[in-house]
């Protein structure tokens, strides 16, 4: 199975090109993600503060997560609930966060996250993808963007939608959140020292997928030309 791992920080473009890229290749998309923050979901349903490493990794027995791939669309399903929606919301990104550091809780998804792999042509996007989970990955890529640009599109994106958001605000919460992910004990995020450093602040979506498209069919041997 030829497998891609894209890593980086939040807000970088990671899943949107994912999912651009592997549907030109014709892979699937998996957004590890999507299953911490299904894990801190479970967490907040059942009234278990997600940073409660004992009590997040005691509920583990009882949950299963899956993803489905429905008319194009990654749905995220927990215990047989589509939490797909709900999954984006703020609390269950601080959630995911929390639940994240959990060593329990990571190796409950490194198991997923492997069997997935193993079955399927794929890009795995996350932040230990290259580093962990599949370090014979064939293509890593470190995807990432200044905390300004991030900051900037996100709050582009918000407005759009019409929420009120201060930019300032979610720079620090960029900011901060990228302190929490490279600076945790376990699966800390960082490049890979095989990964291509693909730096997006300048690039927009198209760009960024033909990169990451033209990098895969390098290392496949069909698509040479
Ligand atoms: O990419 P995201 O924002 O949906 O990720 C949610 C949280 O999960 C984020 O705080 C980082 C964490 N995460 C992780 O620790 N390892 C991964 N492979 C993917 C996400």
């Amino acid at each position: 199975m030829i497998n891609i791992a894209i890593d980086g920080p939040s807000g970088a473009g990671k899943s949107t090109a994912a999912k651009g890229a592997a549907k030109e290749l014709g892979f699937i998309y998996v957004d590890t993600g999507a299953m911490y923050r299904a894990v801190g979901v479970a967490a907040l349903q059942r009234n278990i503060a997600p940073d409660n490493a004992a009590a997040v990794a005691a509920m583990l027995p009882e949950i299963e997560i899956s993803l489905r791939f429905e008319e194009g669309e990654q749905r995220v399903y927990l215990n047989g609930e589509d939490v797909s929606k709900t999954i984006r919301l703020p609390e269950a990104s601080m959630a995911a966060s929390n639940v994240s550091a959990v060593p329990a809780v990571r190796a409950f998804l490194f198991d997923l996250q492997k069997s997935l792999a193993a079955k399927n042509n794929c890009i795995m996007d996350g932040r230990d993808i290259g580093t962990v989970v599949l370090p014979d990955a064939q293509l890593k890529i470190f995807l990432t963007a200044s905390a300004e640009e991030r900051a900037n599109r996100r709050y582009k994106e918000l407005i759009e939608r019409g929420t009120p958001v201060e930019y300032d605000t979610l720079l620090a919460e960029i900011k901060q959140r990228d302190y929490n992910d490279s600076h945790r004990a376990i699966a800390p995020l960082k490049p890979a020292p095989d990964a291509v450093l693909l730096d997006s602040s300048d690039l927009d979506l198209a760009q960024v997928i033909e990169k990451i498209t033209a990098m895969a069919k390098e290392i496949m041997p069909d698509e040479k030309a």
